[in-house]
């Protein structure tokens, strides 16, 4: 493990042009929990599994289940950014991380001071009407009771990417540009399953990639330095 951090500080430290790639992983040592891993959301008893339920058709047939569910597994109040998010907004505030990307729709990057933020899945803290896009403020969405609507009566839905709904393709533009250019390509706490997000690094061209993850992900063969430890541990050595 030393030595492996000690590379990876050594690769932070030689380069001005980071760009980190991350998932639910780089959250859980921030309390919420990620979706594969073995307490992970994909595992909790539900009436349908979260694939469905946060899926475009589901919510357009039962918003109120739908509501349910956001409030109770993706609205968790009290979170801060933890070691990994508050080290990635230094490394950027330092001129050495050029943009962080991630698939996580809890907006603890920007609570941690990173200002380039690329939200593949978009982010809760978010909403807009479903019928006329008019945007609200997140807080009666995750907070309030029932479906929260809209003044042109619409449903008022989080701004997050539901299953079936594609990915903004400005956000994929830009991030695809950031991970062609980067240096270093640092991917953490994401297990590489949920595509388009997951194609995205076929894009990187360098030999410096990195993955940061507890379990094994089908790229560990392919990176150039590949950690199994909690990445809060891990950014708070580099
Ligand atoms: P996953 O739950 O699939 O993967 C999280 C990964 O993080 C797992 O491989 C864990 O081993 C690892 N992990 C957990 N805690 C960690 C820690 N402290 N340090 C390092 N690694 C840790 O989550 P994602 O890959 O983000 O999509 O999932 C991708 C997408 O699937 C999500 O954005 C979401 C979900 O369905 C949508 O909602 C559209
Ligand atoms: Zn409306």
């Amino acid at each position: 493990m030393e030595e492996k951090v000690a590379r990876l500080r050594e690769m932070v430290r030689e380069s001005d042009n980071i760009v980190f790639f991350g998932g639910a992983g780089v959250s859980t040592e921030s309390g919420i929990p990620d979706f594969r891993s073995v307490d992970g959301l994909y595992n909790q008893k539900w009436k349908y599994p979260p694939e469905t339920i946060l899926s475009h058709s589901f919510f357009e047939r039962d918003p109120a289940e739908y509501y349910r569910f956001h409030r109770e597994k993706l609205v968790i109040d009290g979170v801060k950014p933890n070691r990994a998010h508050l080290r990635l907004a230094e490394l950027e505030a330092e001129g050495k991380l050029r943009a962080v990307i991630t698939q996580n729709i809890d907006g603890l990057h920007q609570a941690a001071g990173s200002r380039n933020v690329l939200e593949l899945h978009g982010s809760i803290l978010r909403a807009y009407c479903s019928r006329c896009r008019r945007p609200y403020p997140a807080e009666k969405m995750n907070h309030g009771q029932g479906v929260p609507r809209c003044v042109c009566g619409g449903i008022i839905r989080p701004d997050i990417v539901l299953y079936e709904e594609p990915l903004d393709d400005d956000v994929v533009r830009r991030a695809v540009d950031y991970i062609r250019k980067a240096e270093v390509l640092i991917i953490g706490g994401t297990s590489l399953n949920v595509y388009p997000a997951a194609g995205l690094i076929n894009y990187y061209k360098g030999d410096k990639l990195v993955l940061v993850n507890l379990s094994e992900t089908p790229y560990d063969n392919y990176a150039d330095l590949v950690i199994h430890e909690k990445i809060g541990e891990v950014f708070s050595q580099i």
